[in-house]
């Protein structure tokens, strides 16, 4: 019997140690929450995408009565980015959640259906995306999703 041990490596900020491009990216999340669709869990949530050509792109969650029908935010975001700039590699991803009248204190993390479509979004332009998880108290850097999705189902590698 052998074991295979798995690490992920997540670095933890805190917004002022960020570089001004870092902070516009999570500020455009941050905004990107108001415009959430959410009567159902009033949980917001925003993401941003940074395009290489510069350009960003943001998305909420948009919920729907028949529950799986809805989307999260960061699908929201990374399929309107690839739907406006079918060319251009994502660069990085921003994330923020608001509820109860607040951001969050620490950062929610994608969920697996997200996780798989970042995957893809890295194979597809050969480019890992870096995370960014928005907490008012953390930020959870994170340099690509292998981190976030090890041993990850990939046919078209
Ligand atoms: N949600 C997101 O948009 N992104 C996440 O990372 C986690 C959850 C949404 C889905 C649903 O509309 C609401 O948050 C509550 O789960």
């Amino acid at each position: 019997m052998k074991n295979l041990n798995i690490t992920a490596k997540i670095q933890i900020y805190n917004y002022n140690e960020l570089q001004p491009e870092e902070k516009k990216l999570i500020d455009c999340a941050k905004d990107a929450c108001f415009r959430a669709y959410a009567p159902y869990s009033q949980f917001q949530v925003g993401a941003a995408v940074q395009l290489a050509n510069g350009a960003i792109v943001a998305g909420s969650n948009q919920e729907n009565v028949a529950f799986p029908s809805g989307l999260c935010a960061e699908r929201t975001a990374l399929f309107y980015a690839n739907s406006q700039y079918p060319d251009q590699a994502v660069k990085s991803l921003a994330v923020a959640a608001y509820t109860q009248g607040d951001f969050i204190e620490r950062p929610i993390s994608p969920c697996g259906a997200c996780r798989q479509v970042i995957l893809e979004t890295e194979i597809r332009f050969k480019c890992p995306v870096r995370i960014y998880l928005y907490g008012k108290t953390d930020i959870y850097i994170i340099e690509g999703i292998g981190d976030l999705l090890p041993l990850a189902f990939n046919s078209i590698e």
